[in-house]
Formats: C-alpha cells, sequence, structure tokens
C-alpha cells in the first residue's frame, strides 16, 4: 500500500445511503484507504449486505436518514464501538418530485427536503457533538451539479441541492477551525437513483460530456475520499465538482 493509499489508516468514516451506488463506493473508496466505515441504508439487511460486499472494516446500520432516534443510535454506536469518528459523508439522497415545480405538492416537497437538506444538518450535529466538535473531522454533503444549474421537470430536487451547497457554506463558517466541511457536485453517473436520466440517453449524455462519459459511482468515491483526507486539510465550505466536464460543456450555441 502506498502512503495515499494509506492516508485514512485509524480514521472511523459514517456513510450515510450507502447500500449501493455513490455511498457504496465512497465507503470502499475510503476502506481502501485504511479507515474503518459505517454503512447506513433504511434497511438493516441492505446495510449489512453492503458491507459484507466490501469486506474487511466495513460494518453495516439500519437508519432511516431523517429519523432522529436512528441517527443518534448510530453515531453513538460509531463512536461506543471504535472510539471516534473522524469522517462523515452525508450522501442519502432522494428524488420523489418530478415534473414542474407548481404541480408538486407539499408531501414531495417536504420529503426531499428533509432527506437531502434536513438530514445532512441532523447527521452533522450529531457527529460535531459526540466527536468532532471536540476533536476534528471532515464531513462531505453530496450535494450534485443540478445545485448549480437549471433543468426542466427536476427543479425541487435542483433546489434542495443548491441549499445543500449553501449549507455546506454555512457549516463550514460555523464548524471551523476543528471541522472541515465540503460538498462534492457529481455529475450524472451510472446509478439507480439517476436511472431515468441516463438508461434511455446515455449516448448522447456521453456526447455532452467532455470527458466522453457518464459517471461511475467510483469516480465520485475517489473525490470523497481525497476531501476527507490530509491532502484537503486547507479545503472547507468548497464544492468540488465531478462531472467529467458535464457543466462546462452545457448550453445552446
Ligand atoms: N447518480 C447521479 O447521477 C447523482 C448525481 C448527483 C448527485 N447524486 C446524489 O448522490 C447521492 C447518492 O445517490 P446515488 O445516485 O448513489 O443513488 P442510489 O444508487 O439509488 O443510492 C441511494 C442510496 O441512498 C440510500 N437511501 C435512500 N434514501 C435513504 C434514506 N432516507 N435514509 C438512508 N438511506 C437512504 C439507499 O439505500 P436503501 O434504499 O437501501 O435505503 C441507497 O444506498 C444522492 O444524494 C444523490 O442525490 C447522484
Amino acid at each position: 500500500m502506498t502512503s495515499s493509499e494509506a492516508s485514512l489508516h485509524g480514521r472511523v468514516a459514517l456513510v450515510t445511503g450507502a447500500s449501493r451506488g455513490i455511498g457504496l463506493a465512497a465507503a470502499g473508496a475510503l476502506r481502501d484507504r485504511g479507515a474503518r466505515v459505517v454503512v447506513t441504508s433504511r434497511d438493516e439487511e441492505r446495510a449489512k449486505e453492503a458491507a459484507r460486499q466490501l469486506g474487511d472494516n466495513v460494518e453495516g446500520f439500519g437508519a432511516h436518514a431523517t429519523d432522529e432516534d436512528a441517527a443518534r443510535a448510530c453515531v453513538e454506536h460509531v463512536v461506543e464501538s471504535y472510539g471516534r469518528l473522524d469522517i462523515l459523508v452525508n450522501n442519502a439522497g432522494t428524488n420523489p418530485a418530478y415534473g414542474p415545480i407548481i404541480d408538486q405538492g407539499h408531501a414531495r416537497f417536504a420529503k426531499t427536503m428533509d432527506v437531502n437538506l434536513w438530514a445532512p444538518i441532523l447527521w452533522t450535529s450529531l457527529a460535531v457533538k459526540a466527536w468532532m466538535g471536540e476533536h476534528g473531522g471532515a464531513i462531505i454533503n453530496t450535494a450534485s451539479i443540478g445545485g448549480l444549474s437549471v433543468a426542466k421537470d427536476v427543479g425541487i430536487y435542483h433546489v434542495s441541492k443548491a441549499a445543500l451547497i449553501h449549507l455546506t457554506k454555512h457549516l463550514a463558517l460555523e464548524l471551523g477551525p476543528k471541522v472541515r466541511v465540503n460538498a462534492i457536485a457529481p455529475g450524472v453517473v451510472r446509478t439507480r437513483l439517476a436511472e431515468a436520466l441516463w438508461q434511455e440517453n446515455e449516448e448522447a449524455i456521453t456526447g455532452a460530456t467532455p470527458l466522453g462519459r457518464i459517471g461511475e459511482p467510483e469516480d465520485i468515491g475517489e473525490a470523497v475520499a481525497f476531501l476527507a483526507g490530509e491532502g484537503a486539510r486547507w479545503i472547507t465550505g468548497e464544492t468540488l465538482v465531478v462531472d467529467g466536464g458535464q457543466l462546462v460543456g452545457s448550453g445552446p450555441l
């Protein structure tokens, strides 16, 4: 193992929404650099299965991201079992509100904001009060290039991610110097959540992507591991776009 691969040796990480997709890949990237990792899912068995899939030094824990009791139990379990909590990846996300913004009811708005915005506040608060506030840590929020751009029919989701990017800056201000808070903004990545975006359109998206392909979860996992590690020690409040150039490639001309 090279020194950069081992850069998270001795650290403990918690990744929400990691039974598959970007969260699973982020957990794998953190573990590969030496961290012990706890992954969550709404379903305990799926969380444990994801941990088995990743192998050594990964544990699964069932916790809906917005369930305060479950979140507290999870954070307490991590600190009691591993003695520390250095890295939190607020990755769980949802997009139940497809269509024009003015046609979305309050229930879909609230669910999107609860999972995509409130849950990162809740887990950050718990992690900071249980460990990071005193000992330091790194928090990474999974935003989206949707939080930096506009598109039809996904407005509520985009607004939630734009707010998450702004939240990242506020938390960085409030929690420094002990805790760094950053976000990643993935482009279109081959996961279940984004299936509606890429499954029928992969060729078109590939053509509009300067780096010539849609993203794979591991592309994002690498960026999460970078922001979690020593190499990012003077970076906070930042949002790292990881999109193969999709944002620079858009536009009518
Ligand atoms: N894929 C993309 O193109 C893309 C682009 C930009 C940003 N993102 C963001 O990336 C993050 C991960 O999404 P993904 O694309 O990897 O999707 P995914 O493959 O569908 O995975 C979503 C993960 O979140 C978990 N999850 C969903 N709701 C949850 C909740 N309320 N509490 C706890 N866990 C929950 C799911 O686990 P269970 O079903 O087992 O609970 C699953 O592990 C999201 O924040 C998403 O907005 C994705």
